[in-house]
């Protein structure tokens, strides 16, 4: 099926990345947050990002107007009724997602798909909550989206090939490149990555180095592209510890408990880059 409009719901970090990238592709974008002046906000950040890749010369100023201009912020939840395929990126938080999975399947036309960039949650369950759940599937971009080269795709009990075959299409018209997974906690990135981040957070709270010679270790000892506490506070401690905390729960294992620092820290409000302070401070 021909998919040219396309709502993304979450307007942070991974929706406006998403947005960027179906825009760039050459779709109609609605993005929607819990509040219209956050879906508006979110916009006006992303026409600041691109304008800084038009300053360094790395995109042409009609490139950034073509994509800012195919992205509509929604005023409500509803202006996401026309789409062909909505793409859900809010909380990582099961409740709340197959809330809004139950409203967008009440909105959507019938032939439309849904799809989660959820980093760990059920798929199957996802989609248990809809009256679609054959077009119900995972879509999960990695951060930074325009960036990234991969998209994971993961297949519910319940998705169907027609579902599979339109979103690895369309992937591959936003230049990117799949892996499919089962619908298994943490599919297949995360399952490795949290591991290791949280781990790392062990690391620190025993004391066995500081966090820059940690990052470095990694880093430069195993040529990662940035170390285990730079990119948790890059990806969102909440975010790394909803994630770990559903490993642990739905794995069953005491291998994947999650680090009593981590939690410390998403109590503390330290959520990382996000709110200017988490394993490092970002306050400039
Ligand atoms: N649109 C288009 N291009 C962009 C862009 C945007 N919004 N933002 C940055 N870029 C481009 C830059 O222009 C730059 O291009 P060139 O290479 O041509 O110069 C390139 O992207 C890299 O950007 P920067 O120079 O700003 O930054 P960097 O070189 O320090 O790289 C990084 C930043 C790509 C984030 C790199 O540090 C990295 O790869 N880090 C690891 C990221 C990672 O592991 N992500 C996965 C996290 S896990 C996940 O996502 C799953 C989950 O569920 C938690
Ligand atoms: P974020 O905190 O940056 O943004 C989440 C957005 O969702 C916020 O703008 C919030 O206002 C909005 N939101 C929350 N509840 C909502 C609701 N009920 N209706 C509408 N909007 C709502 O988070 P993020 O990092 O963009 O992560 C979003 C999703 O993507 C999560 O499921 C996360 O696990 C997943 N993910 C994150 C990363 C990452 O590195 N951060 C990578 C891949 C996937």
């Amino acid at each position: 099926m021909a998919i040219e409009r396309i709502a993304i719901v979450g307007a942070g970090q991974m929706g406006s990345g998403i947005a960027q990238v179906a825009a760039a592709a050459g779709l109609s974008v609605v993005l929607a947050d819990a509040a219209p002046e956050l879906a508006r906000k979110a916009v006006e950040k992303l026409g600041a990002t691109l304008g800084k890749l038009v300053e360094k010369g790395k995109m042409s100023a009609a490139d950034r107007d073509a994509i800012l201009g195919r992205i509509e912020p929604a005023a409500r939840l509803e202006d996401c009724a026309g789409a062909d395929l909505a793409v859900e990126a809010i909380v990582e938080n099961e409740g709340v997602k197959k809330e809004l999975f139950r409203k967008l399947d009440a909105l959507l036309p019938a032939h439309a798909l849904l799809a989660s960039n959820t980093s760990s949650i059920s798929i199957t369950a996802l989609a248990a909550a809809t009256r679609r759940p054959a077009q119900v599937i995972g879509m999960h971009f990695m951060n930074p989206p325009p960036v990234m080269q991969l998209i994971e795709i993961v297949r519910g009990l319940q998705t169907s090939d027609a579902t599979y075959e339109a979103v690895v299409a369309l992937a591959k018209r936003f230049g990117k490149t799949t892996v499919t997974s089962k619908d298994s906690p943490g599919f297949i990135v995360n399952r490795i990555l949290i591991p290791l981040l949280n781990e790392a957070c062990f690391a620190l709270q025993e004391g066995l180095a500081s966090p820059e010679d940690i990052d470095a270790g990694v880093k430069l000892g195993l040529n990662h592209p940035m170390g285990p506490l730079t990119l948790a506070d890059f990806i969102g401690l909440d975010t790394c510890l909803f994630i770990a905390e559903v490993l642990h729960r739905e794995l069953g294992d005491d291998k994947y408990r999650p680090a009593p620092l981590l939690r410390q820290y998403v109590a503390a409000g330290w959520y990382g880059r996000k709110t200017g302070r988490g394993f490092y401070r970002y306050d400039a």
